[in-house]
């Protein structure tokens, strides 16, 4: 007799659909990037990300009590440097009353429970948009690295409950771990931007920070000196592997949509706990598209969330974070 087993019986409605269910996303999945500015009551839409915005500290703290309503409990802070902060060694980054370090102790003192996140690599404070120091046309590895354990202790101080260095320099979670330790933050993590891509996906990032590598001589012009080239597969397994000896607690593949065989991969390898960065570039697709009527927008944000998930995301850093979840409510 044929056939036996039928499985459309399990798709026959909505409820046994639901019932089967494997994947199911949750507010506690997610990690709302911000992004903050100097200033009182600033708002500015970051034009190639429609309806995501730079906050002025004032408003990152009105931002922080909507996301709490909306049991959004972690966010990853990048901060918008203004030009005359800039330099090489990325000097402001270990001001401690700099923008960083200001925007944990109000996200903080607004909602104590909420657990936050910093973006640890120079890009927002270099002068050439590069995550690591600039000498003789090269980015120079360890010294880099010894800022960004600086830079971590301060985030630490500040109040950070995990440090997130997205910089890519070999042996800095080990730098970072060991800063950590000596100075007292036993119990600050470290998420690490383990498997990051060298991708063309991160251009409206850019534009939301102004942190594009400039156009000069000796500047290299791209980042793929230290950002992984995307051809690789196991190269991917190497780099996380070393990231949790060194100390990561959470791993990291970036992007999400395009590399979810390197998610499924690590999940299937390590035992730690894998997030996922949905970037900038994956966003402003789904946006550009949808407004041109090509696309339903919330259709193809679901789908793209959950399949990150079902690939193996542990949580997921997404900018559709709370149209996500408002949807999940209604
Ligand atoms: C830089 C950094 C980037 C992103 C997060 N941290 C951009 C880059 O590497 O040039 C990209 C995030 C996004 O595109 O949403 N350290």
């Amino acid at each position: 007799m044929f056939p036996l087993i039928r499985n459309r019986r399990l798709r026959t409605n909505e409820t046994i659909r639901s019932l089967v269910r494997e994947t199911i996303l949750s507010p506690n999945n997610f990690i709302v990037p911000l992004f903050v500015v100097e200033g009182k009551n600033v708002r500015e839409e970051i034009h190639s990300m429609p309806n995501y915005f730079r906050l002025s500290l004032d408003l990152l703290e009105k931002e922080v009590k909507e996301l709490a309503k909306l049991n959004l409990k972690t966010v990853l802070v990048f901060v918008k440097v203004s030009d005359n902060l800039k330099d090489n060694k990325g000097t402001e980054a270990i001001n401690p009353n700099g923008l960083m370090q200001r925007a944990v102790k109000v996200i903080k003192n607004a909602v104590p429970d909420m657990v936050v996140m910093t973006d640890v690599a120079l890009d927002p404070y270099s002068s050439y948009g590069h995550d690591g120091i600039l000498e003789n046309g090269m980015i120079i590895n360890d010294v880099t690295s010894a800022i960004l354990a600086e830079m971590s202790c301060s985030h630490a101080e500040a109040g950070a409950d995990f440090v997130a260095p997205s910089d890519m320099m070999d042996g800095r979670i080990l730098e970072i771990r060991e800063a950590l330790e000596d100075e007292g933050y036993v119990n600050t993590g470290i998420m690490a931007y383990s498997a990051k891509y060298a991708s063309a996906h991160y251009g409206p990032f850019r534009d939301a920070l102004d942190s594009a590598p400039i156009e000069g001589q000796h500047v290299p012009k791209d980042k793929k000196t230290y950002q992984m080239d995307y051809h690789n597969r196991i190269e991917a397994i190497r780099e996380t592997q070393m990231d949790i000896d060194e100390g990561a607690d959470i791993v990291m593949v970036k992007p999400g949509i395009a590399y979810l065989d390197i998610v499924r991969e690590i999940k299937n390898t390590f035992d730690v706990p894998v997030a996922v960065y949905q970037v900038s570039g994956e966003y402003a697709m789904i946006k550009a598209a949808a407004e041109k009527g090509w696309l339903d927008h919330d259709a193809v944000m679901l789908e793209q969330v959950t399949a990150i998930k079902r690939a193996g995301a542990d949580m997921i850093a997404s900018y559709f974070a709370k149209d996500v979840v408002k949807l999940l409510h209604s």
